[in-house]
């Protein structure tokens, strides 16, 4: 027999491993549903594409974490929404604005393309290094590093020590896991109050020092400089990972549409989209709040309610998408949501997208044949319905067919 708990349990791992058909199933019955979040706290979820769509463009949907964190306190829930970092994501105008401002230029379509390079040597050093290992992990080996060598260049933060950030990170964003969340906060700061004081008696050419210079201008604070850093090494690299290890899990999947992108390699930036939107990496958007009622296709959530949008139940509306639980690569439709819509749309998503092309093209051109080398239903998602990730793929490879272009 089993407990309450042990079906809740197996309720959750079946919705970790795949979440469609519960995402699919709260979509059809009501444009929004109360859920519950986390201890016992019952938020609002927006599910279907034109609802989520208009959702993320409404300035009546705020964003200011301190607020959604007095509205979880209000209702007793003993939950941590973060209100101890604040940065643009959980920020509202005029703060959200000004943060934005002073980062915007760096990311911007001409900016990023610059960066192919940068991006292409760091993929290219990454598949070196795997040359001649039969099988590989293609989460661990190469979709994890990458990001985080990247946007760790960009910052101006030493190569040396990317150990100790994806320590900081994990254990950030993980609560419970090895570092406590306090030590891993108090190391980050110190490590880059030192890094910051070095930038500022030796500028570089990098964001660090960019964040100094306009600290001294008096437009942002010391610690908003911190929050900034600390947005950047997320959003840079725990969403990048998620998109290359499940776009390769989805290429396995379908061997007929990896066998067309291999044919069509300049079609990637197209099937990445589709990945995107097949797969969102960011699943659900952050924490949202009514500023007051707020009517939604019929459904009126009161003033002063906590709200959750599912950017991965939208991608998968069939009122928006023909066929939306099949992977087409040549669907040419890039309007799907996996960057979010309106304020605070990704600041990162054409670096996100450059990453995705060079990451996904090198590793088909480099191995002419890649096998699952696991068993599917021991494949570790990542455990958490915020986000669309795996931990782990293994893949046995053959190849190098080519040599490197270039
Ligand atoms: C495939 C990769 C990526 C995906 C799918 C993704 C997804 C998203 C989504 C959905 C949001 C909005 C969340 C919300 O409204 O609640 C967002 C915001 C953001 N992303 Fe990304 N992201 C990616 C890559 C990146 C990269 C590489 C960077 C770093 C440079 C980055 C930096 C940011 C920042 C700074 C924001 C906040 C923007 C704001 O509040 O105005 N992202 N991202």
């Amino acid at each position: 027999m089993t407990t309450a708990v042990d079906d809740a349990d197996a309720r959750m791992s079946a919705f970790i491993r795949d979440p469609y058909p519960t995402l699919a199933r709260i979509r059809e019955a009501s444009p929004v549903s109360v859920v519950e979040y986390g201890a016992d706290l019952p938020v609002w979820m927006v599910t279907r594409y034109h609802d989520v769509r208009n959702a993320l463009v409404d300035p009546r949907f705020g964003q200011d974490v301190r607020r959604s964190q007095a509205i979880a306190n209000e209702r007793g829930a003993g939950l941590t929404l973060g209100s101890d970092v604040v940065h643009m994501l959980n920020s509202d105008p005029p703060d959200h604005t000004r943060l934005r401002r002073l980062i915007q230029g760096v990311f911007t379509r001409k900016r990023v393309e610059a960066m192919r390079p940068l991006v292409e040597r760091i993929a290219g050093g990454l598949l070196d290094g795997l040359r001649g290992h039969p099988t590989i992990d293609v989460v661990r080996d190469f979709a994890f590093p990458l990001p985080i060598m990247i946007i760790c260049e960009l910052l101006g933060f030493p190569p040396e020590d990317l150990h100790s950030y994806r320590t900081w990170s994990t254990a950030i964003l993980t609560r419970g896991s090895g570092m406590s969340f306090e030590q891993a906060t108090t190391e980050l700061n110190a490590y880059l109050r030192e890094l910051m004081a070095l930038r500022r008696s030796s500028p570089r050419e990098d964001i660090l020092t960019d964040l100094v210079r306009a600290r001294d201008a008096g437009e942002l604070t010391e610690q908003e400089v911190f929050s900034m850093v600390f947005l950047l090494l997320i959003g840079g690299h725990e969403t990048t990972v998620n998109l290359l290890g499940t776009a390769t899990l989805a290429l396995l999947h379908h061997p007929d549409q990896q066998a067309w992108l291999r044919a069509n390699p300049a079609a990637m930036g197209m099937a990445v989209d589709e990945f995107l939107r097949y797969e969102s990496p960011v699943s659900m958007a952050t924490m949202r709040f009514t500023t007051e009622a707020v009517d939604v296709s019929g459904v009126e959530i009161p003033a002063g309610e906590l709200v959750l949008v599912s950017l991965g139940a939208a991608n998968r509306d069939p009122s928006r998408f023909t066929d939306p639980d099949r992977l087409v690569l040549d669907r040419d439709d890039p309007g799907h949501l996996a960057f979010g819509q309106g304020l605070h749309r990704c600041l990162g998503s054409f670096l996100g997208k450059l990453e995705g092309e060079v990451a996904l093209g090198g590793l088909l051109e480099r191995f002419a044949g890649i096998e699952l080398a696991a068993d599917e239903a021991t494949l570790p998602w990542r455990n958490t319905f915020m986000l669309r990730g795996l931990e782990s793929l293994p893949v046995a490879v053959t190849g190098p067919t080519a040599v490197r272009r270039g």
